[in-house]
């Protein structure tokens, strides 16, 4: 049978652009024209979403371009050149043009942070501990980290969703600093956890197999819909350990439970993300930074008394403005006396090593992925 004539990736890529806008980010854009496009192949589709991605990393230095396909063509040559040779722009322009102006009203803005987000993101696999080593000999291209124990970088070109061992539940994609959240929570099989704002779950899942499946860990959200897709990736890694429950976050929890730890992984600005999904750039706005701001503070006000005197209480969110990290931290220590700083241990990065810390800042330089803001507690024994 003969294969139908496919759109070459670049038109395919322009229509995307074209159909993403206010109302419709570029990953949905994205998923909608994939899903259109039944025979594509799975490299030309990653071409594809890199092409987009790419657009959107070079947006400003477009606006003099007429036309999708002209400012797409200046995006892909300004990213080569970059990618073969970063000193070939200059830092004042990368401040001037790579993110919007109020950026630096609400973070620091550094030259080495400018420079890593007009790099192409590295893909991430968080394989089960017991199997990592296996993994990495099994998937052509992936190759661990000497950063985390069950981080893999990938390199290689399969459909990753399409491998059996993704459907034995034998890795699953996170970004190595969300898989840093898991290790610095250090849940011990047995204990009583609760992931707060558990989304689709990729949290809940590490800390679970952190946990040896042993104990309890209950996963709440807000979108129920978000936690009908974590069952399923719970049924796929074989997660037994967990029940799940919908809470808006209010001050009525879900159970009366006191936990050995909570974590708090909450609602942010993304700006952590910025790297990978680079149109947030030009949508995110500062009043997103104060909203999400007071939600954080409250969310970690509404759960603290779940946590059991000796317990731990972990934040985390993948944004780096002062609003959202360490301003919420102080928020918490001023009104909650009966917590104490949880000394986190040790933590080596590329360039430099955290040592005696009880919040951290991972810069995507830091660990070549997303940005992270986290921080811990214990809850004093009285
Ligand atoms: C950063 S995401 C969680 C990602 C998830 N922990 C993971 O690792 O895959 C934040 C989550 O908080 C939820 N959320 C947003 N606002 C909330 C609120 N006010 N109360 C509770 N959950 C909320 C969202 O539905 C979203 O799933």
């Amino acid at each position: 049978m003969l294969r139908p004539v496919i759109q070459p990736v670049h038109e395919i890529a322009a229509e995307v652009i074209r159909q993403t806008g206010k109302d419709k980010p570029a990953d949905a854009a994205l998923r909608e024209v994939l899903k259109s496009l039944r025979d594509l192949a799975p490299y030309d589709a990653t071409e594809v979403a890199k092409t987009v991605f790419i657009y959107y990393r070079w947006h400003v230095w477009l606006r003099e371009e007429r036309g999708v396909e002209a400012k797409m063509r200046l995006a892909l040559r300004l990213n080569q050149r970059f990618q073969s040779d970063e000193s070939s722009m200059p830092f004042s322009e990368l401040r001037a043009k790579a993110v919007p102006a109020w950026a630096a009203e609400v973070m620091a803005v550094g030259d080495e942070w400018l420079c890593s987000l007009q790099r192409e993101p590295k893909l991430w696999l968080r394989a089960k501990r017991e199997t990592v080593g296996q993994l990495a000999e099994k998937l052509l291209g992936a190759e661990v980290s000497p950063r985390l124990p069950e981080a893999l970088l990938y390199r290689g070109e399969e459909d990753l969703f399409k491998t059996p061992e993704f459907h034995a539940g034998e890795f699953e994609i996170q970004d190595i600093a969300s898989q840093m959240v898991g290790q610095l929570c250090n849940p011990q099989p047995g204990e009583t956890w609760w992931d707060t704002c558990a989304g689709e779950g990729g949290k809940t899942l590490h800390l679970s197999d952190l946990m040896q499946n042993k104990g309890m860990l209950w996963a709440s959200d807000r979108a129920e819909w978000r936690l009908a897709k974590l069952k399923r990736r719970a049924g796929r890694a074989k997660v037994f350990n967990y029940r799940s429950a919908a809470w808006d976050g209010g001050k009525k929890l879900p159970t009366k439970t006191k936990f050995d730890g909570v974590l708090v992984d909450a609602p942010c600005s993304g700006i952590g993300t910025w790297q990978r999904n680079p149109q947030a750039r030009w949508t995110t706005t500062t009043n997103d930074v104060s909203e999400l701001s007071a939600i954080q503070k409250n969310l970690l006000a509404n759960v603290a008394l779940s946590v059991k005197p000796g317990g731990k209480l972990i934040f985390s969110v993948c944004t780096l403005t002062r609003a959202e990290s360490t301003e919420v931290v102080e928020a918490f220590n001023a009104s909650h006396p009966d917590f104490e700083p949880l000394i986190f241990p040790d933590i080596k990065l590329n360039e430099r090593t955290v040592a005696g810390a009880s919040s951290l800042t991972l810069w995507p330089q830091d660990l070549e992925g997303n940005g992270m803001f986290i921080a811990g507690w214990r809850r004093k024994k009285v």
